[in-house]
Formats: C-alpha cells, sequence, structure tokens
C-alpha cells in the first residue's frame, strides 16, 4: 500500500489551505514515526533498507527512492523502489554523480530540473524517468550513504519533505550504526567462546592424561605391595602387616578417586545424542538397582510416571543415578525415608524435573560447593563418597543445555531441580 504524504500536493483550486497542511504533516510524522520503529527492530542491512526504500517514497509522494551505500571512493546504488527501473547494483565515481557529491559536501542536493544542473551526469539519467530530485546524505558526520527521491514530473523539493528526509537519514545512520555494534558484538562473542571451549578442551585432555598416567603409577605400588604381603608373610611383625594393608587400602582409594576423575573428563568429550529418553523408566530402575542393595532399608518412592525427553540416554541415566543414588545415601539414617521424583512447574512458568529426598540435607550456605569436584559436605564417617557425583551431574545437563539447582536444610532433607530444553511431556 503507498501512502502519499507529499506536501506538493494542493487543495482543489490549487490552493494549500492550512489545515490540509497540518493534516498532511500529521499523516507524515505518523509514517516517520513507524519508520523508526521498524528501524528500531531492524538487525540487518537489507532489513534497513528495505524500511528506508518504501518510507523515503511514501514520505514525500516521490516516483522513486534509492538507498546508496558508500564503497570507498564509489556511490553503490544497493536498493531502489521506484515507478521504473534506476540505477540498482550499480557503482558510480563519488566525483560523478550526486549521491556522491551530497556526500563529500555533506548536505543535501535539491534539483527541480535535473538537466539544467552541471551535478548532474545526463547520460545516466537520460534513460529513467527522472526530472526532478532529492539527495540527503546519510549521517552528516562521516557519511555512510545517501537516500535519494525522484520524480517524473518537474518537481521542486519543499522544506517539509526535505526535513522529513533528513529525518530519516538521521535514524538510518543510527540503525547502520547499531547494525555494526551488533556485528562487532557477535564477532567477539564468537572469539571469546571460541578460546573458551579451547581452553575447556585443553584441560579436559590435560586432566585425561594425568588420571592415565597416575593411575598408571599407581599399579606397581598397590602390586609391589600385595607381593611383599605374600612373600615375606612369615617374617612381618604385626605393625608391618597393618602399614602394608593401609598401603593397599590408600591405593585402592586413590584408584578409585582417578577413577572418578577419568569419568568427569570423558563426560565433556563424549558426542551428545539427541533421543526420546523415559526419565520415569530409568528412575525405577535405579530405584530397584538401590532395594537390592539394601533390602532391610524402608524407603518409599514416589515417581512419577511417563516423564519423557530429548536427550542422551547413556547421559541422563548417569543424572538420575547420581541424584536417586544420592538420595538413597543421605537418607540411609532416616527409619523411614522418602524419595521422591516428578517434574514441577517454575514461577517462570518452566517445567523443572526435582529428586527430593527427607534425609541429611545441608546448609544452603555451602550450597556453591556442591557441584565443584570433590567438594563435599559431609564427612566420609557419616557418609562414603568422592564429592565426584554432583560435578558431573552439572556437566551433563549443561552440555544438554539445562540448568541444575537445589534446596535444602540441616536434616530436613534436600531437593535437586535440572530443567533439560528438550521439554517434558506427560503421556497418559
Ligand atoms: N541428597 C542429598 N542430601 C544431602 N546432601 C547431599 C545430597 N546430595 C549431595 N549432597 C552433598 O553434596 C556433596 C556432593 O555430592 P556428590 O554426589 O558430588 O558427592 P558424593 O555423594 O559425596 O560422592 P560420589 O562422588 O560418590 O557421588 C555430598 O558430599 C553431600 O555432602
Ligand atoms: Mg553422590
Amino acid at each position: 500500500m503507498a501512502v502519499v504524504l507529499s506536501s506538493s500536493s494542493a487543495s482543489a483550486d490549487g490552493q494549500d489551505t492550512g489545515i490540509e497542511h497540518l493534516e498532511r504533516q500529521n499523516q507524515a510524522m505518523k509514517r516517520l514515526v513507524a519508520a523508526v520503529q521498524e528501524l528500531s527492530l531492524a538487525r540487518s542491512l537489507d532489513a534497513v533498507m528495505a524500511v528506508v526504500r518504501r518510507a523515503a517514497r511514501e514520505l514525500t509522494g516521490a516516483d522513486g527512492a534509492t538507498f546508496v551505500l558508500r564503497d570507498g571512493d564509489k556511490c553503490f546504488y544497493a536498493d531502489e523502489d521506484a515507478i521504473e527501473p534506476l540505477w540498482k547494483g550499480q557503482r558510480f565515481p563519488m566525483s560523478a554523480c550526486i549521491s556522491g557529491w551530497a556526500m563529500l559536501n555533506r548536505q543535501s542536493a535539491v534539483i527541480e530540473d535535473i538537466y539544467a544542473d552541471p551535478r548532474i551526469p545526463a547520460v545516466a539519467y537520460r534513460p529513467t524517468f527522472v526530472k526532478s530530485l532529492v539527495m540527503v546524505p546519510i549521517r552528516t558526520q562521516a557519511p555512510m550513504g545517501a537516500i535519494g527521491n525522484y520524480w517524473a514530473k518537474k518537481h521542486m523539493a519543499t522544506r517539509d519533505e526535505i526535513e522529513l528526509l533528513n529525518a530519516l537519514a538521521n535514524t538510518t545512520a543510527v540503525a547502520m550504526e547499531n547494525i555494526q555494534l551488533y556485528a562487532e558484538l557477535e564477532q567477539r562473542v564468537q572469539q571469546r567462546t571460541a578460546q573458551l571451549e579451547e581452553a575447556n578442551h585443553e584441560l579436559e585432555a590435560f586432566s585425561y592424561s594425568v588420571s592415565h598416567d597416575l593411575r598408571g603409577a599407581l599399579q606397581p605400588i598397590s602390586g609391589l605391595a600385595g607381593l611383599l604381603a605374600i612373600q615375606c608373610e612369615a617374617k612381618l611383625d604385626a605393625r608391618a602387616k597393618e602399614s602394608l594393608d593401609r598401603i593397599q587400602a590408600e591405593t585402592r582409594r586413590m584408584a578409585g578417586l582417578i577413577d572418578d576423575l577419568l569419568r568427569l573428563a570423558q563426560f565433556g568429550r563424549v558426542e551428545l545424542k539427541s533421543e526420546t529418553v523415559n526419565l520415569s523408566q530409568i528412575a525405577r530402575e535405579v530405584a530397584a538397582r538401590l532395594r537390592s542393595s539394601g533390602p532391610v532399608r524402608q524407603v518409599d518412592f514416589l515417581f512419577e510416571d511417563n516423564l519423557v525427553t530429548e536427550g542422551d540416554p547413556g547421559l541422563l541415566q548417569v543424572v538420575l543415578e547420581n541424584l536417586i543414588s544420592n538420595a538413597w545415601k543421605y537418607t540411609s539414617r532416616k527409619e523411614q525415608a522418602r524419595i521422591a521424583f516428578g517434574i514441577n512447574a517454575e514461577r517462570d512458568g518452566s517445567k523443572a524435573y526435582f529428586v527430593r529426598d527427607n534425609g541429611a540435607g545441608f546448609d544452603m550456605a555451602a550450597a556453591d560447593k556442591l557441584f565443584v569436584p570433590f567438594q563435599r559436605l559431609h564427612h566420609p564417617a557419616d557418609f562414603a563418597g568422592h564429592g565426584v557425583g554432583l560435578a558431573t551431574v552439572r556437566r551433563i545437563i549443561n552440555r544438554h543445555g539445562g540448568r541444575i539447582w537445589c534446596e535444602a536444610m540441616p536434616e530436613q532433607g534436600a531437593t535437586f531441580y535440572f530443567s533439560l530444553p528438550g521439554g517434558s511431556v506427560q503421556r497418559q
């Protein structure tokens, strides 16, 4: 829809009444505001040009509009909207076209008769419909381009029309500067992400090779201690035997730690699969395994059925294995334990899965330590463990693009929440 808002149109008797003039001004301002709003949303040069070429024509009622970009010492006629083709896609030297003149002189060119103006290269205009024009620079300080308006009949652009085009050009300049900024920011974010990814890979490779080497060094220690215990059994006194036992126990413990470290390093390296995963089913299997490991315990499992998501089945199994095993472990001192798995609506409308228990809980002041490898809030004498489970869980959830957090109180139990962008479907 082409809305003609030219202030050159007049009342039937050719006279422009004050009211008509005001009405047109009002319409033009509305159109300008709409263009400003559209420009504020534009995120690419193409989007800016699409807004400007239309708005430029509609604001003045001209027969054509061009969007010219400065390209070194050339003017590039990048886009146009006109009754007949103009120069879209062509480049002219700055010194030999009117858009170049407007940019070099940092001011508008208003020409009623193009063939009477020495600044106009008549050859370029002869094949076109153009008789009159206005060309305004985009940004007067160091112009980046220009906006042209063209008429098929002789027309002297009014002050209002020139002001409207200048206002459009100023807004266009801001929109183009913003696009440059967005592009720079985007590039910086990409560079930073690439650096972080590289640093992450190096760290993973480092911890992988360190844990591998440590494990290799541990084997002969444990082997030699075992051999010594067998070969010298008759010669060793009780204290020496006890020391050898301790060496073996400590090397076993260290091997366990190294295995955990290796596991942690590996989760960052595996390729993520995307499949439909029934979390409820995995949770029930974990619960069944735990029950068979401690049949005398009184534990109620309250699990929601058919919680299904998209993700990596193996890794999501590791998540539930760790969270439910923790709930099982940290409720081991409760006579009647309760462990729940379900889905919760968050305040912002999103959904989060949760694993809740009524066990030992912890002080929330230390909660930020939980997800850091080898950090534990409970003493090994109370609850055994290495402090690697939750760090692994967080890595897996993060790799799925989700988040994990918790709520707890000492002796009141703990709830671990996690979100997965794969969404959740509760089947009937
Ligand atoms: N359900 C829970 N209730 C109370 N404390 C918990 C719970 N889950 C985790 N924690 C606390 O967070 C710490 C870290 O948990 P994480 O699972 O990483 O390690 P862990 O269970 O000690 O050892 P493991 O490496 O064998 O999993 C635990 O040591 C414990 O202090
Ligand atoms: Mg654990």
